[in-house]
């Protein structure tokens, strides 16, 4: 994998959710993205950028650009976070499954809308997700 680009977005209040929100959309135009997959991608990074705020009080986000080769270029994008940790990954990537008042699709759904999804965490220490998406597939 080569990595053609990359930046760190910190993320600590609303406002920065829609500075990432701009950046990525940039990225993915950058890219050729189509429409479609840049929504899957900015629906599923604004949910991991929430989670952040809501559970982590923030946290940081790694965006790059990566290429396979010349068809299977995309963007990744890996969060993460200093805060509480996830006790139970299984139960966090379960439909429904929330420890707020919430719906419980974040992550789940997240992982549906991507190509690569990888999330690691250790309580006490904090939380890594990494999503990657093609331009094309
Ligand atoms: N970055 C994080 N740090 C700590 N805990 C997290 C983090 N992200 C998710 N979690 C935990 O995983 C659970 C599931 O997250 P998920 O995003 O799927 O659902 P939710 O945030 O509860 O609800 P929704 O996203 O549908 O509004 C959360 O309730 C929370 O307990
Ligand atoms: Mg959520």
């Amino acid at each position: 994998m080569i990595i053609l680009n990359k930046e760190i977005i910190n993320i600590q209040k609303e406002q920065d959710v829609l500075f990432f929100r701009n950046r990525v959309s940039q990225y993915a135009d950058k890219v050729k993205m189509g429409l479609v997959n840049k929504t899957k991608l900015l629906t599923a990074g604004s949910e991991l950028v929430r989670n952040m705020l809501i559970y982590a009080n923030g946290g940081k986000v790694y965006c790059e650009i990566v290429s396979m080769s010349a068809l299977q270029t995309g963007i990744r994008l890996t969060f993460t976070d200093k805060g509480p940790g996830i006790a139970d990954l299984n139960n966090a990537m379960t439909d429904g499954f929330t420890t707020g008042k919430s719906l419980g699709l974040g992550l789940p759904g997240a992982k549906r809308l991507v190509n690569i999804f990888d999330i690691k965490s250790e309580p006490g220490k904090g939380t890594t997700v990494t999503i990657t998406k093609w331009k094309n597939g």
